[in-house]
This record gives structure tokens, C-alpha cells and sequence, in this order.
């Protein structure tokens, strides 16, 4: 079974491929949008050894070449140096203009691999075969790529949309779970900020889900990708709209800062925000009450953490830190602070300059000790 959308962009839309078994396929996907008979696979250390023979050899079934390009695995490794390990490549291999660079990765590989096409020879044809969960429902579609910078995460990159997206949920079979939850903390991010419906789906399949039951999380997936893709079809570069798919980033890039980004993973912190945008969201009363307690308990269903960071000497971490962390975020305006607020299951809003004890209050709800 497999499903198929479109991102609708004029003349750079593009397909969403989604489905089971669909590596042994590629080849054939593919194969109408490469001119060439070879391409670029740029992958990491961890999932060359799981996949990339797959798709190796799928390609070559329908005559395609491909030559790998496999970075060293991690965040700390979206840097400069890996986008020239790229460039590097290509150049000494006299890649051209039509030659078609794929991801195969997590949403590092992706974000980097994005970039060099969007910058190599000014822009070079490129596919995403995403494989964390988190990657297939959110960062492989949209076109947002990037490194990240010493003093700062993805400040340098470029909006460059892919010419396909090819989800085959058999990868995340192989994926650490830990990783597999914080891939659940986007899904449920979109069921608070535009489906209801999906958020209730949600709290009716946790178990079948963590199993990675098909076709369930086929569907869940394809879910995601739909609202993704309208989202991004509404607004491709973040004038408007866009903004609403960071519900609990602010909060949570708080906490990703506040621990060195050593500790916690960019969806655990994200379900913790999420907690605290609810909570604001209701102390400004624009959020039910028991949608705030419906929210937190299915993140913590999915095994997600509901409170936040804790300091060495045991109390938890104290407000101006927390204050500090957040005025660095990219939604501050001006000076203002811009949070996304659910207005209750299935509906979010953009709140500019909610009062300062109120911000206080929600993290202190999501506190060790309160919780
Ligand atoms: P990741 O790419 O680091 O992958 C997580 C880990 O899983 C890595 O060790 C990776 O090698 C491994 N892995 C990947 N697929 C696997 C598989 N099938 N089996 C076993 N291991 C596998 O992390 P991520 O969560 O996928 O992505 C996070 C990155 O995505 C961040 O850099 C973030 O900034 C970016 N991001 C971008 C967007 C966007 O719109 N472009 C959106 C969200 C996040
Ligand atoms: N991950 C948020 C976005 O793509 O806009």
C-alpha cells in the first residue's frame, strides 16, 4: 500500500511518497526525474550500513550508478566541514548541473544534503529519502536546509524544496526508540495545531503505534505530510502560518539551550514546550483546561518527558535562565516574544508579549517538583 500527495509550489511542486517496502522500489520512483545515470547519495555512518545497499541496488536495477558520500553521524557534525566534504566530492567527480543528489538520513542529512544542492552550481536536483520518524513527518518536507553555526543551530542554509520525498516507513524498524518518541512528539504537535481528529487517533493507538503497526502508522504519517504540505503551500517561507508548526519550540529550544544540547532531544524538549504552551494557553484563557490535561497526558503516553530540565544541585533550572534562553529564540521580534498557543485541540494561534509571571507560571508547572 502506498500513498501519494502533492506539495502543491507552481512549477517547483512536488510528490510525497509514502508507504512499506518501498527501498527495492526506488529505482522506479526515481527514475523519471533523473536525467543522468548517476547520482550523488550523500547518508551518515550509522545508516549506510543499514540502507544504503538497498538503495544502491535499486537504482541500479533501472541503470542508475550512484556514488555515496557518508558523513560522520551527528549533530555536531552539520557543520561546514561536512557541506565541503560534499562539494568536495562532487567537484572531483564532475557532477553537473542535472546530476541528482539524494538524502538518505535523519533530518541532519537531510538539512545538510539539501543545502549543497541548493548551493553546488547554484542548485542541483535533490531527493529525500528520510528515515527517523521525526524526518518523515517533518523535516523532509518543506525545503528548509541548512548547518548549523558555532554560536548558533541552522542560522546559515537556504529554502530549497526537493523534486520528491520517498517515506518508506520499514526504516523505522531499525531506529532507537528513543529517537522513534521524538519522532511522536511532531506528530502530536500537528494534531494540537490543525487536527483534532488525528490527536484523537492519537490517544486511541499509542500502543499500536509504538509498535509501528501498518497501516496505521502509514496513515498517521501521511497525515502529518498532508498538513505539512498545505502548511508549506500557504506560506513557503515563514511570513505567516509556517510559524504555528513551532508549538512548544520556543519553550523548547529554551531547554535544548539550557542543556548544552548534550542531554535532551529536540522532540523531547518540544514535548515539554508543547506542555507549557498549553498551560500558558490556558492561564491566558484561551485553552480548556482539560485540553491542557489531554495534551499532557498522551505525551506522556508516547513515553515522552512532561517536565522540564532540573539543575545539578536538584531545584529546577530558575526562571531568568529560563527568561534568557528564550529571548535568544528566532520568534523573538522586536524584542517581543511570539509563542504559538493551542486554543484547544486541533487550533493554535500566535500570542505576542504574554505577561512575564505568566510565562513563569507555565514552566513552573512543568517542574520537577510538580509534576
Ligand atoms: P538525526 O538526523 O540526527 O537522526 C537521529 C539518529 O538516528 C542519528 O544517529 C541517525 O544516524 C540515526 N538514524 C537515522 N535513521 C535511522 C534508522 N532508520 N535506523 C537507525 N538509526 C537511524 O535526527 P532527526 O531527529 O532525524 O533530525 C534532527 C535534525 O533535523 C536537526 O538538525 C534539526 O535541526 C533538523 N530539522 C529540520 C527540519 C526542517 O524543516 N528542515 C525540521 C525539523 C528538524
Ligand atoms: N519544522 C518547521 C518548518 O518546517 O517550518
Amino acid at each position: 500500500m502506498e500513498h501519494r500527495l502533492s506539495l502543491d509550489l507552481g512549477e517547483r511542486s512536488y510528490d510525497i511518497v509514502i508507504g512499506a517496502s518501498l527501498l527495492p522500489r526506488l529505482g522506479q520512483l526515481l527514475q523519471p526525474l533523473v536525467q543522468q545515470q548517476r547520482v550523488a547519495i550523500v547518508t551518515n555512518t550509522t545508516v549506510a550500513p543499514l540502507y544504503l545497499e538497498r538503495v544502491t541496488q535499486s537504482l541500479q536495477h533501472v541503470g542508475i550508478s550512484s556514488l555515496p558520500i557518508i558523513l560522520t553521524d551527528g549533530e555536531s557534525f552539520k557543520n561546514w566541514h561536512s557541506l565541503n566534504q560534499i562539494f568536495d566530492t562532487l567537484i572531483e567527480q564532475r557532477f553537473e548541473r542535472s546530476t541528482v543528489l539524494i538524502t538518505l538520513g535523519g533530518g541532519v542529512i537531510g538539512d545538510i544534503g539539501g543545502f549543497a544542492a541548493a548551493c553546488f552550481l547554484r542548485g542541483i536536483p535533490f531527493i529525500q529519502i528520510p528515515t527517523t520518524l521525526l524526518s518523515q513527518v517533518d523535516a523532509s518536507v518543506g525545503g528548509k536546509t541548512g548547518i548549523n553555526h558555532p554560536l548558533g543551530k541552522n542560522l546559515i542554509g537556504a529554502f530549497y524544496q526537493p523534486r520528491l520525498v520517498v517515506i518508506d516507513s520499514d526504516t523505522l524498524s531499525t531506529l532507537p526508540r528513543r529517537e522513534l518518541l521524538a519522532g511522536y512528539a511532531e506528530i502530536i504537535k500537528y494534531g494540537i495545531i490543525a487536527d483534532a481528529s488525528l490527536f484523537s487517533l492519537l490517544e486511541a493507538h499509542v500502543e499500536g503505534l509504538l509498535r509501528l503497526d501498518n497501516p496505521l502508522l502509514i496513515d498517521v504519517i501521511h497525515r502529518c505530510c498532508a498538513i505539512k504540505a498545505q502548511v508549506v503551500a500557504a506560506d513557503e517561507r515563514e511570513n505567516g502560518q509556517r510559524a504555528l508548526l513551532n508549538l512548544g519550540h520556543t519553550f523548547g529550544h529554551a531547554i535544548e539551550t539550557l542543556t548544552h544540547y548534550e542531554s535532551w532531544l529536540h522532540g523531547e524538549a518540544v514535548a515539554v514546550g508543547m506542555i507549557m504552551a498549553a498551560e500558558l494557553a490556558s492561564a491566558l484563557q484561551i485553552c480548556a483546561a482539560q485540553d491542557v490535561t489531554r495534551i499532557r497526558t498522551l505525551i506522556r503516553r508516547f513515553g515522552l518527558p512532561i517536565v522540564g530540565p532540573s539543575n545539578p544541585t536538584s531545584s529546577n533550572v530558575s526562571i531568568d535562565a529560563w527568561m534568557d534562553a528564550m529571548s535568544r529564540d528566532k520568534k523573538v521580534e522586536g524584542g517581543q516574544f511570539r509563542f504559538v498557543l493551542p486554543q484547544g485541540i486541533g487550533k493554535a494561534t500566535i500570542y505576542r508579549n504574554p505577561p512575564v509571571s505568566m510565562i513563569a507560571q507555565a514552566i513552573t508547572s512543568c517542574s520537577a517538583k510538580k509534576a
